[in-house]
């Protein structure tokens, strides 16, 4: 466990996802179990495949290499009209203080000639990758957990008894992103942030987190409470709860991926399965880890799951493009992306109907 830090450590249920999701007994048995385990303790672990380990090895070599490049490459890795590419330690900003992580954040890699790019969609854009071999061991990378993301929809519908297709009808063509993360060493930062503190409590913000870590050691979640409820699309979670009791380490398991719900999941579920609450320590070593955020299409106006609708607010639903955008526009109030989307006026451009996906629930 990181320096400084008291926290009860987690021993996380594993689960091993089936080849395909069939709706079988075992599917429905995996499926309650994985409820269960979110609901206990907010954050579960999925067992890496053979090949999904070599996927993972190579993404982490090629993180590694991107991160050990001279400052001045990796600041080149930006463009205006896409949150993609690199973020120093002590740009991202959570509930105020600057976040030590650096980051390397990966959008859908759209060209400037695609029709959405062209006509100025918020944070759509071209990737702003420092080679040819980073984005295609990346896009590898995210393209594996994708599937493994549907598998883990489909589980979650069997789980919650919800009609097949009530969750993966979002995820056509999803807003998938990932970041690709680096901690500095605990007494090697920049001064920028707080002493020891890598990120700042937070909670994210679509349906599902697919996380991978290194062995180093430094995330933290707050399993679910009664007590406690936080609607991050209404009122900021960032920094809640940070220096309080009832935080849970999760200590590195090689060849796992731990797995744990996001804001839209917690919206859409009416509180069953929350939004879980994390936040990293920096440790003696520098640390590396991956978040991919398995997400709705930019264009998906969310809705409460049947069964689990009892008028949750907002009762018109939740875009999620805009619910994505009003969180870069948060974190990064500084950067280029974001001065050229107001400058521009492009923000207004999500209230269009071109933008918005705006079918009836099953
Ligand atoms: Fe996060």
């Amino acid at each position: 466990m990181p320096p400084g830090f008291t926290a009860k450590v987690g021993r996380l249920e594993t689960f091993t996802l089936p080849e395909r999701v069939s709706g079988s007994v075992s599917d429905k048995a995996i499926a309650d179990a994985m409820i269960g385990a979110w609901r206990r303790d907010g954050i579960l672990q999925i067992g890496m495949t053979k090949s999904q380990q070599r996927v993972y090895q190579a993404a982490s070599a090629t993180s590694r290499r991107f991160f050990a490049q001279p400052h001045a490459r990796k600041e080149a890795c930006v463009d205006g009209s896409s949150y993609s590419g690199y973020i120093a330690s002590g740009e991202e900003i959570t509930d105020g203080v600057a976040d030590y992580s650096e980051i390397f954040t990966v959008t859908k890699d759209l060209p400037h000639t695609d029709k959405r790019v062209a006509q100025g969609w918020p944070c759509h854009g071209p990737c702003p990758w420092l080679d040819q071999e980073m984005k295609a061991v990346m896009n590898k990378y995210m393209e594996d957990l994708a599937v493994s993301g549907e598998k883990l929809l489909q589980l979650i519908e069997m789980g919650l008894d919800i009609p097949t297709g009530s969750l993966t009808k979002y995820t056509a063509d999803g807003w998938h992103h990932m970041r690709v993360l680096r901690f500095p060493q605990n007494n090697r930062t920049n001064g920028k942030g707080k002493k020891g503190r890598g990120i700042g409590s937070h909670t994210d913000y679509g349906l599902l987190v697919i996380a991978a870590q290194d062995s180093v050691g430094g995330l933290f979640v707050r399993p679910p409470r009664d007590t406690e409820r936080f609607s991050n699309w209404e009122k900021s979670s960032a920094g809640l709860r940070e220096n309080e009791a009832g935080w849970v380490y999760v200590p590195p398991v090689t060849g796992t991926f731990t797995v744990f719900p996001g804001d839209m999941m917690q919206y859409m579920t009416n509180n069953f399965l929350q939004s879980t609450p994390h936040k990293v320590g920096l440790n003696v070593r520098e640390r590396f880890a991956f978040a991919y955020f398995h997400e709705p299409n930019f264009r998906s106006v969310i809705r409460p799951l049947p069964g689990y609708n009892a008028g949750q607010s907002p009762l018109e639903g939740i875009h999620y493009g805009t619910h994505f955008t009003n969180m870069f526009l948060r974190n990064y109030p500084d950067r280029i992306t974001t001065a050229r989307l107001q400058e521009e006026g492009r923000y207004r451009l999500l209230e269009s109907k071109e933008l918005r996906d705006d079918d009836e629930p099953l």
